[in-house]
């Protein structure tokens, strides 16, 4: 499968196969796409029917921003194709549009203010201490194991309100979910195995399962005893009939997911960055007053989140493509990242540029990241936290990828460290 086009130096581009991603992002690609068709046709694996590929930064805000013509409900916003009652199953507020959409967001927004994750500022920073405390003495250490992983889950614990003894079940449930295209994590891999018989879960993960149970307990406890956190407030709205009985399982499960795996994968980017490029390791150590900058250059560099993709609602054009009614348009914040239009010499790691306006978090339309706040306040502490207690820190080993086409995932990074 690949774009289909008469240019002999496009042939072969393949952005769905996983196997594609796994020895990196296949910058190359996209770099020819940007240039030379920047809005174009790729073809699918049955049943999928096929998508128009938007690999520009301009091109990508205008299909985030037009929800009317670019819809994220008449479809899914994921390559899979999904029929009426899959969609209605598995529907999350990411797979809705306004209004529905504003109802199902207000659920929990406020909590996700830059005011109400700043209340959460010494209790992460905390954690991150304790995590660091731990890991660090072991000199050599699998640094997505022992920190990476271990850290966005545990803040997400916090803010849920639920035991951090749970913190582990957390994270395999959300490995196994979104490594649904990767033999090491998934139960059933989606495009090698019979994943039929859970077609109405999220990821078409049984994983799922486990997800909706242990939701339903954290539920039944806020009924019994509320409490002031996230969970309570999806308990309040499902008593109010604003979430029904799958909207509930499939609210907790995206929060779940989303500021777990995505948090996780930006930390470990940002450590082999800095790893990589030592000039620029150098100077955040002398200068901590280029966190801010340093922190978008890292989400950029990091791009967790490769794709997600819309339905046309009316027949359109997007530069000078007609495009039909019905038809899936997939937009690729991993190429936005590096249009060369926006940001000047984009594959230099620059932890001081400016302006960096990324699209790691979307482009500011209606589906804008919930958890950005959070997300940089967690990469800011892990940072701020780690780097005076470092002498040195180096590869130990390959770093090894997650082999998707939807998430830029780190699976392992052998670190060595020295302390200071
Ligand atoms: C670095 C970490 C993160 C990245 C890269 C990321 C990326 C994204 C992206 C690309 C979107 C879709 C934006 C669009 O449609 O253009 C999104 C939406 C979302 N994210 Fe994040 N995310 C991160 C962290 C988090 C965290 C920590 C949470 C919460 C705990 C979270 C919750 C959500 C939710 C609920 C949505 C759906 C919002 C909506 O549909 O209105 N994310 N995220």
């Amino acid at each position: 499968m690949s774009v289909t086009t008469s240019d002999p130096a496009l042939s072969g581009i393949d952005l769905v196969d996983p196997d594609n991603y796994v020895d990196g992002v296949p910058h190359a690609w996209f770099d020819e796409l940007r240039r030379r068709a920047p809005v174009v046709w790729h073809e699918e694996p049955s049943p999928n029917a096929g998508f128009w590929a938007v690999t520009t930064y301009e091109d990508l805000v205008t299909v985030h921003m037009d929800w009317e013509t670019y819809s994220s409900e008449i479809g899914a916003v994921a390559l899979e194709e999904l029929d009426e009652r899959q969609l209605e199953i598995r529907k999350t507020m990411l797979e809705t549009d306004p209004p529905r959409h504003r109802e199902l967001r207000n659920i929990c927004n406020k909590r996700f203010s830059a005011r109400a994750v700043g209340r959460y500022e010494d209790f992460i920073r905390e954690i991150a201490r304790r995590v660091l405390d731990r890991a660090l003495p072991m000199g050599e250490l699998d640094f997505v194991a022992e920190i990476a992983k271990e850290l966005p889950i545990r803040f997400l614990c916090a803010i849920f309100e639920v035991p951090q003894e749970d913190a582990p079940q957390l994270i395999g449930w959300g490995d196994r979910m979104i490594g649904n295209q990767d033999p090491d994590f998934a139960d059933v891999v989606v495009d090698r195995g019979d994943t039929e018989a859970f077609r109405y879960l999220p990821f078409r993960s049984p994983a799922a399962l486990e997800v909706f149970a242990y939701a339903d307990r954290m539920r039944d406890q806020r009924l019994v005893e509320p409490q002031d956190d996230i969970i309570n407030a999806l308990t309040v709205a499902q008593s109010e009939g604003i979430l029904n009985e799958q909207e509930f399982h499939n609210y907790f499960s995206l929060l779940m997911i989303a500021g777990n795996e995505t948090t996780r994968h930006t930390i470990s980017h940002g450590m082999q960055a800095l790893i990589e490029h030592p000039d620029q390791l150098e100077l955040l150590r002398r200068d901590p007053s280029i966190v801010p900058t340093a922190v978008e250059e890292i989400l950029r560099w990091a791009t967790p989140v490769m794709h997600f993709r819309r339905t046309v609602t009316r027949d359109t054009e997007l530069h000078g493509q007609a495009i039909r009614a019905g038809d899936k348009v997939v937009t690729w914040y991993i190429s936005a990242n590096h249009d060369e239009t926006v940001f000047a010499d984009p594959y230099r790691f620059d932890l001081r540029r400016r302006p960096n306006e990324h699209v790691t978090f979307g482009p500011g339309g209606p589906h804008f990241c919930l958890g950005a706040h959070l997300a940089r306040l967690e990469t800011t502490i892990l940072f701020q936290e780690l780097l005076p207690r470092l002498r040195s820190i180096e590869l130990a080993g390959p770093v090894e990828r997650m082999r998707s086409n939807f998430v830029n995932g780190i699976k392992r990074m052998p670190v060595r460290v020295q302390l200071a």
